[in-house]
């Protein structure tokens, strides 16, 4: 099964009863392991949580630190752009030459990678004291 299709099969899990927008997420950690991903929704709004970000967090409880393929799927007249959080959430843990696959259930993707998304991105180097 290709990360694509991983994403598309657990957005059937996503809980979005507010926004009806379910999301899909998939990366691959460097083991090769596919961890999934959902948006979860709260009816406290904020404290709801992307897919990205629910891959991400099975990605590192399985003790893996460094994706190397990301995939993002939803029913969106285009390919949905990560937020901005989760685009800072990906590039603490992938390199900024990681393949990023977002999709449309329609059948429409855009490739893009990490860095592409992040331009600038906030790094430890730059807490560096001068
Ligand atoms: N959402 C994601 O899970 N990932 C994205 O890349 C964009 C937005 C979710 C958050 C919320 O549950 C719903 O989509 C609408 O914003």
């Amino acid at each position: 099964m290709s990360l694509l299709d991983a994403a598309r099969a657990v957005r059937e899990n996503a809980y979005a009863p507010y926004s009806k927008f379910k999301v899909g997420a998939a990366v691959r950690g460097a083991s090769g392991t596919v961890y999934r991903g959902v948006n979860v929704e709260n009816v406290a709004y904020p404290e709801g949580t992307c897919a990205e970000a629910g891959a991400i967090a099975a990605m590192v409880a399985a003790g893996e630190t460094e994706l190397t393929e990301v995939a993002v799927i939803a029913d969106s007249p285009s390919p949905v752009p990560p937020c901005g959080g989760c685009r800072q959430k990906l590039a603490e843990f992938g390199r900024g030459d990681v393949p990023v696959v977002l999709a449309t259930t329609a059948g429409e993707r855009l490739e893009t990678t990490v860095g592409a998304l992040l331009p600038g991105r906030f790094e430890a180097s730059h807490m560096d004291k001068s």
